[in-house]
């Protein structure tokens, strides 16, 4: 966790109207438009204490009005009453989510029609079902973390932990860990904290700070941001809120967050998908947000892969873990984000360049993920018996990779059936470590094959004593020990071996978990590993994060209440009851992209033809 260093009020008054006004200037939102921003967004408002409250969808509203209507009592927290009928029928909007006869793949027949029975269960239940006294206390505690910017709901704070005199800056909205609290309520129908939410940290982004007289680039999105409550000009009665954000200036290590625009992109997609506010995407300040946060990412450099070059520390591992090159959770972010934006960026004269560069990066991506990242048996085999120090076009070992940095621990771990994609890969270096992250998220976004994402679930299910044990899901497997820990960690005690980001086990990874198995059609491995953590949450009361190689102590250091693992458990449960929701969250293969591909790393230049890029899977 980064410490924060207070900033001094009146600079952070000050500088927190300036990047608003210069957005709404370079805007060409209608004015109707853009007054409506620039009232409800950085307004001078007193400081009142409100209750967080949430706008429901149609179908919810009706169902409550009716409830009240024939005199029964309303619960306090209202399941739809038919989501699916919800999300096809009632709502015309809801015509760009894609149903789960679409998912891309099924399994085995036999399997695939037990999966959608149990699955069709819990969609017709909702009605009946009761939320069980965890999920109670999880919205209870989630309602409880919400915080408030000139009296509406704009997200949560990391952690709200009574007994944890040392806040550092946890008491934060952190744009990562916001996102499951993000599904949980809009899957309910509260869609206000999360419209509120991405207009704001929109609205944060063009911030200027500096690092030692030195400013991140323009289109960087915040690790997080603070309400803070300061004097009036200079009115030492009258106070006024502030959005005060962290691009890393103040966290330990100074490392920018990478992750956020990307998980702020994919957010949008999800909230327009699941509400029909199509309108939010096209609004030309929202159009200028996706598209600064791309040419950031598309910007040109050194880099000779397509892959995006950053530092340690800069996505949900924020301390140093020898994740710096080309770590797999980025890519698979990154992949995510640009297929979201994709979608998203309104086609015009000013836009056509870029959805030309996003379609290139994409073909090349995937191919360069799929070919190079992936390891199963055969490849590691292939790793093996690799010759070194290959000049030419058509390398085998293109990477110049010596076969002795295969592992100990690999050689017996990796199962005959299924493989993994490495946690990075850099000039004569494979990081074999297997992080859960990148790994789902390639799955939800399809950056993988599907061959290769069914080998992925398969993997976790043989390796389940390894990555779910007693509490899901491991963040990296395995720990780095004795020198190498010194070494790549810097001795770092808070991520000693099998603790923190050095193999502890973190419940927030969950709703990715469910989500990546719910895509592939298998629901029953996620249902293993929720009941798994619901058996112990609560009790523990709801940990960031667990120690031990097998899970089963509260982590350290770790914070209870931990904001990220109630909405991650809530997410998991209101996903696996309204698979079809999933949608709004996962894309499907697009093979045009691969045909696209005019990928030039063998000698002859060949097209990375599909075939090529599923070849290898075997
Ligand atoms: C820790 C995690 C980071 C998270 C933050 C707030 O620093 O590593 O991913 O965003 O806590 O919960």
């Amino acid at each position: 966790m980064n410490g924060q260093s207070p900033m001094g009020l009146a600079a952070a008054a000050a500088a927190a109207v300036r990047p608003c006004r210069r957005r709404l200037l370079s805007s060409a939102t209608t004015a109707a438009a853009a007054t409506a921003t620039s009232t409800s967004l950085f307004p001078r408002c007193p400081h009142p204490h409100h209750q967080p409250h949430g706008r429901r969808l149609p179908f919810l509203a009706s169902a409550a009005s009716q409830a009240s209507q024939s005199g029964q009592t309303i619960p306090p927290t209202p399941v739809p009453a038919d989501p699916r009928s919800a999300v096809s029928g009632n709502l015309p909007f809801f015509d760009r989510v894609l149903f789960p006869d679409t998912f891309p793949l099924a399994p085995a027949a036999e399997e695939a029609t037990t999966a959608a029975a149990a699955d069709e269960e819990p969609a017709s239940a909702t009605k009946a079902r009761e939320e069980t006294e965890t999920e109670r206390e999880a919205w209870r505690l989630l309602r409880r973390a919400v915080v408030s910017y000139c009296g509406a709901p704009v997200g949560t704070v990391a952690a709200e932990d009574p007994e944890c005199t040392e806040t550092l800056n946890y008491d934060q909205v952190f744009i990562r860990d916001f996102v499951p609290s993000a599904l949980a309520f809009l899957m309910r129908g509260e869609t206000e904290i999360v419209r509120n939410f991405l207009l704001h940290t929109l609205q944060l982004q063009s911030w200027e700070k500096t690092v030692d007289c030195y400013s991140p680039g323009q289109g960087l999105m915040p690790a997080s941001f603070k309400i803070r409550t300061v004097p009036l000009d200079d009115n030492k009665e009258a106070f006024e809120e502030v959005l005060d954000p962290d691009f890393g200036e103040s966290a330990i290590g100074r490392v920018a967050p990478v992750d956020s625009g990307l998980w702020w992109i994919i957010l949008l997609r999800a909230y327009c998908k699941i509400t029909g506010d199509y309108a939010l995407q096209e609004r030309v300040d929202v159009q200028t947000g996706i598209k600064l946060i791309l040419s950031l990412c598309l910007s040109d450099g050194f880099d000779m892969f397509p892959t995006l070059l950053v530092t340690d520390g800069s996505c949900m591992i924020d301390r140093r873990m020898g994740i710096h090159g080309h770590p797999l959770e980025i890519q698979a972010l990154f992949y995510s984000a640009l297929r979201c934006s994709r979608e998203m960026l309104v086609m015009n004269d000013g836009s056509k360049n870029l959805l030309r560069a996003i379609n290139n990066r994409l073909s090349a991506l995937s191919f360069h993920i799929r070919e190079y990242y992936w390891v199963d048996m055969k490849k590691i085999n292939e790793i093996y018996r690799y010759k070194t120090e290959e000049y030419s076009h058509d390398a085998t070992n293109k990477f110049n990779i010596y076969p002795e940095q295969i592992p100990s621990w690999l050689v017996d771990w990796i199962p005959e059936k299924g493989g993994y994609l490495i946690g990075n890969l850099q000039p004569a270096h494979m990081d074999f470590r297997f992080f859960s992250l990148g790994n789902l998220w390639a799955i939800a976004s399809s950056l993988t094959t599907p061959k290769q994402a069914e080998g992925i679930l398969s993997l976790i299910e043989e390796k389940w004593d390894d990555l779910i044990a007693n509490m899901p899901l491991k963040i990296c497997y395995p720990a780095m020990e004795d020198d190498e820990w010194r070494i790549i960690t810097g001795s770092d005690p808070k991520n000693t071996p099998w603790s923190y980001h050095n193999g502890g086990s973190w419940p927030t990874l969950l709703w990715q978990f469910t989500l990546a198995c719910i895509k592939m059609g298998r629901p029953e491995l996620a249902r293993r590993a929720v009941a798994v953590a619901e058996e112990k949450l609560a009790a523990d009361k709801w940990p960031e994060y667990y120690d031990t190689r097998s899970g089963r102590f509260t982590g350290k250091q770790s914070r209870s209440y931990q904001t990220w693992t109630i909405a991650g458990f809530l997410t998991s449960k209101m996903l696996l009851e309204n698979p079809e929701l999933a949608s709004i969250l996962t894309c499907d293969e697009d093979l045009e992209l691969l045909e696209g591909c005019a990928c030039c790393l063998s000698k002859k230049r060949t097209r990375c033809s599909r075939r090529a890029a599923n070849s290898h899977v075997g």
